[in-house]
């Protein structure tokens, strides 16, 4: 891919405003933090959430971390509870993702908890990272700011060179300081643990809250980031429907819809990857409160987010344990 260098801005004062309207239009921005850039999108916007999937070309909805300039705004989202508390005052702002349970109801997207009842919080330290979520005055969903399976970028030159159009505007915070991902501990169970080794060494964490539970080598080879991720609709679901029966929900997709479900759900009427992705979720979880029996989906054509799609859905259609 050709690098083209004009998408590539200082942080000026001027900037970080450009850059924070942008994000209000639903487009991207790449933007530093301490650990590496992120590719960011206004959190509580699903289409938004969708253009970060999409831009990133990930074969599968992996959920993202919700960027937030303070703990006020993050304990509006998610339940700070008492280790998370302890943590957040040792390490943030800094390179700590915290995966705790959301509120309900929570103002950020449910595509980027890829539908679970949990959300990865961060509050950055990079004083770029900062202005612009001061600036934009919303949290930011931003996963490392490369395309899916190739390295984090560190520099705005890595970043210009993985992506097109798609991202609006980079903004150049010079090289990362950290240089690594930040460490990931779950602390929606009982046990806290430990899902992503990263910039925060584990003892530190230890010292602050007591032993933490490690993730078998062998489960993160087989779900590699995906390790709580087992949001399937309560329903039994079915694939590939071209009619459906008065005690289904159907969900549709495109305009050539089929009579006869006791509901209709329309992913996208125009048959676009990216509007089915932002309503993926949601539409799953209206099915499961319709009362009817069963879920019917149409076939979901395999280009842009399609794929990620037709992932989540044959694994909410698999038989259950
Ligand atoms: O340092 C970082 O963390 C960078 C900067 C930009 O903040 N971001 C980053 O994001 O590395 P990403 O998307 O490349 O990695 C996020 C990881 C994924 O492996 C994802 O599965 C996990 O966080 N994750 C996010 N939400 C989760 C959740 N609710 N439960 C479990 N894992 C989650
Ligand atoms: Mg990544």
């Amino acid at each position: 891919m050709t690098i083209d260098n004009h998408r590539i801005l200082q942080p000026s004062a001027a900037n970080i405003r450009a850059a924070a309207s942008v994000l209000m239009d639903g487009r991207l921005v790449a933007v530093p933090t301490e650990t590496v850039y992120g590719l960011a999108g206004d959190a509580t916007n699903e289409r938004a959430v969708a253009a970060i999937f999409a831009a990133k070309d990930r074969p599968r909805f992996n959920p993202l971390i919700a960027h937030f300039r303070n703990l006020a705004d993050v304990a509006a989202a998610a339940r700070v509870e008492a280790r998370a508390e302890r943590l957040a005052q040792e390490f943030w702002p800094g390179p700590l993702t915290l995966v705790l349970q959301r509120r309900d109801p929570c103002a950020i997207a449910l595509l980027a908890s890829a539908g679970l009842d949990t959300i990865a919080v961060r509050i950055p330290a990079h004083p770029v990272a900062q202005a612009l979520l001061e600036a934009f005055g919303r949290p930011l969903a931003a996963p490392s700011a490369n395309r899916s399976g190739r390295l984090s970028p560190t520099t705005a030159a890595h970043v210009a060179a993985e992506f097109g159009e798609e991202v609006a505007m980079i903004l150049d915070g010079g090289r990362c300081p950290v240089g690594i991902e930040s460490t990931i501990l779950d602390l929606s169970g009982e046990r806290a643990t430990l899902l992503r080794p990263g910039a925060i060494a584990e003892e530190r964490l230890t010292a602050a809250i007591g032993p933490i539970a490690q993730v078998s080598a062998d489960a993160r080879a087989r779900a590699p980031g995906m390790l709580a991720s087992h949001y399937a609709p309560d329903l039994p679901l079915r694939l590939d429907a071209t009619g459906a029966a008065a005690d289904e929900v159907l969900i549709a997709f495109g305009v050539r819809v089929p009579l006869g479900a006791g509901l209709t759900l329309n992913l996208s009427p125009a048959g676009n990857p990216t509007e089915a992705a932002a309503n993926l979720f949601a539409m799953l979880r209206e099915a499961d409160a319709s009362g009817l029996a069963r879920i019917a989906v149409m076939a979901i054509p395999q280009h842009g987010l399609g794929r990620a799609i037709n992932d989540r859905l044959r694994r909410a259609a698999a038989p259950r344990g």
